[in-house]
């Protein structure tokens, strides 16, 4: 990736360089430079969670080689609160990550998360799971707390339904997440080193997603997420919505499908023209014990593997893979030692990473579809 870019667009804090196109998908590689970082693009970002139980740690993250990471306003926001995360300086510092960081505005979580939110033209109302006092999150909250936590990346406050409700709610949301979008891009007060991206919402409505994308689109941000989707929508009007939001959102600045992370969801998506995408998912079905192969997941705690002494991927250089056997890791999950759930992130993350980089490689070289052929038939022609 050392020629001119093909495209290109410059804000104060990021830096966008196409340099390669495939010739007949909209799929793209490029550098992305960050206030910390300079990542590749099309990337997955694991979510970060300051090296407790569930995650994994900066080192380690850095050795799978993640650019970025994300970070959460919601959680952070309450614990450990604003105040300490000011004194520490922010997120970077104080769980000792140098390179990209980006933070959701808090919004959503606190909808998928806590059933009793309630939404007003002010922002989002909930109940403090702590202690049981009611909080309203608006933009410019989010917004300040972002500023705070001080992330390469911050997302605007949006009003998410799910996908599957429609009516007139949905219009409601998408045409509220532009005001807020607008109070976000107000609050912001640090517009030289964090970058707020707005968010696509409209439903699986193609009107309201055009009149989204192209209503964020004159907002002139260093970037663009598309959201509001992968909430049990079929997957073909799932790809339909990003097609359609991908066709209107300006070509030279980078495009975040948010909350995706199913790998043939990455492989489409990066074909439909999308840059960066994050989900619980790989981290979290390692929990259950489950590690991500080509073919779908292997559910190690099935008896099957008891005494199976291969690697879950003979193939995967992750650390796990080169050190255990899925013998092994069957016993860790069944005997419920959490060491077990680590190993198998760590193996799940690799793969993430290395599927990206296979990406990345075949829009270089110009044989993406090729690539997404020769994926779906590893994906759906084989069973574990
Ligand atoms: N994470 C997954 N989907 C969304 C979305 O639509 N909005 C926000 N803020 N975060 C998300
Ligand atoms: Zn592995």
């Amino acid at each position: 990736l050392n020629n001119k870019p093909l495209l290109s667009s410059e804000s104060p804090a990021l830096k966008f360089e196409i340099f390669a196109k495939c010739s007949t998908t909209k799929a793209r590689a490029s550098l992305m430079h960050l206030p910390h970082f300079t990542a590749q693009t099309p990337m997955f970002m694991p979510v970060g969670t300051m090296g407790t139980m569930k995650g994994l740690t900066p080192e380690q993250l850095v050795d799978l080689d993640c650019h970025v990471i994300l970070g959460n306003t919601y959680h952070l926001g309450s614990h450990p609160g604003q105040e300490i995360m000011e004194k520490a300086g922010g997120l970077h510092k104080f769980m000792g990550w140098n390179r990209g960081l980006l933070t959701d505005s808090g919004g959503f979580q606190m909808v998928s998360l806590l059933k009793l939110a309630n939404i007003t033209e002010e922002g989002v109302e909930f109940e403090n799971p702590y202690n049981g006092e009611k909080m309203l999150l608006t933009p410019e909250e989010s917004i300040s707390l972002q500023n705070t936590i001080g992330a390469d990346i911050i997302m605007q406050l949006d009003d998410v339904v799910s996908s599957l409700v429609s009516g007139p709610r949905v219009k409601e949301a998408m045409e509220r997440s532009i005001r807020w979008l607008d109070r976000c891009i107000v609050a912001n007060k640090n517009k030289t080193t964090q970058n707020l991206f707005p968010i696509v919402q409209g439903g699986l409505d193609v009107e309201l997603r055009k009149t989204s994308a192209s209503e964020l689109s004159k907002r002139e941000s260093p970037g663009y997420a598309i959201g509001g989707l992968s909430g049990g929508e079929s997957k073909d009007e799932f790809w339909r919505m990003v097609d359609i939001s991908t066709d209107i959102l300006p070509e030279n600045k980078p495009r975040y499908c948010m909350g995706v992370g199913y790998s043939e969801d990455l492989v489409v998506c990066s074909a439909l023209g999308v840059d960066m995408y994050d989900c619980v998912f790989p981290t979290r079905t390692a929990r259950f014990g489950n590690a991500l192969v080509v073919e779908g997941s292997m559910v190690l705690k099935s008896g099957k593997y008891a005494k199976d002494h291969r690697p879950i991927d003979s193939e995967c250089g992750c650390m796990t893979c080169t050190k255990f056997s899925r013998s092994f890791l069957h016993n860790l999950i069944i005997t419920k030692e959490t060491v077990g759930c680590h190993l198998i992130s760590i193996h799940n993350i690799a793969f993430q990473m290395r599927l990206m980089r296979e990406i990345k490689l075949a829009i270089m070289e110009d044989r993406y579809p090729e690539y997404v052929r020769s994926f779906m038939s590893r994906r759906f022609g084989n069973k574990v």
